[in-house]
């Protein structure tokens, strides 16, 4: 699969939020999907649920989503964005390592790593992203969210805690189908 760096009509490159903007997006983003996720345990509905309200809150959400841990490697799940790669080696990429080490990612320069090893470019359009493992209620990893930004050093500590705080919700302390 060869990835184009021509940018669909329907996606626009990623805006940076100071950190005062960032909490204040995230804070409504946490409610929105509380509010929506209330009683639901259907992880797919979960998952496209959580994508869509932060891509819409985060300006500079640009690639989002979810792969899923299947067969002993991580496949796409939903996703909002440019066509993303179906499965990813946990050998492979910053994907591969949150799954690894089970630890979130933070990359500022993607170009800066090591093109098919230490990152795996889906989309060129790509400079910076934050991968965050997510695990059930017996603490298995069964996914990991990676989002992506077309500008550099998006992602930061507020990203993260964020991230953690609302898939630790929905995932490990909820009932899952
Ligand atoms: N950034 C990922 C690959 C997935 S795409 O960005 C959608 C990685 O290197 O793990």
């Amino acid at each position: 699969m060869s990835a184009s760096a021509e940018m669909p009509y329907f996606i626009k490159p990623s805006l940076n939020l100071d950190a005062e903007a960032k909490r204040a997006a995230y804070e409504q983003a946490q409610m929105a999907i509380d509010a929506n996720l209330e009683g639901e345990t259907d992880r797919i509905l979960k998952m496209a649920t959580i994508n869509s309200v932060l891509k819409t809150y985060l300006p500079y959400y640009y690639w989002a989503g979810f792969y899923v841990v299947k067969n002993g490697r991580l496949s796409v799940g939903p996703y909002q964005g440019t066509l993303g790669c179906l499965h990813i080696e946990f050998s492979r990429g910053v994907c591969g390592k949150a799954a690894r080490e089970q630890k979130t990612q933070i990359v500022d320069d993607v170009h800066a790593l090591d093109q098919g090893s230490a990152h795996i470019a889906c989309d060129p359009n790509s400079a910076s992203e934050i991968v965050v493992p997510v695990f059930n209620p017996q603490g298995e990893l069964i996914a990991v969210y990676d989002v992506d930004s077309t500008q550099h050093s998006s992602f930061d500590e507020i990203d993260q805690g964020y991230l953690e705080k609302i898939l630790e919700k929905h995932f490990r302390l909820s009932a899952l189908e």
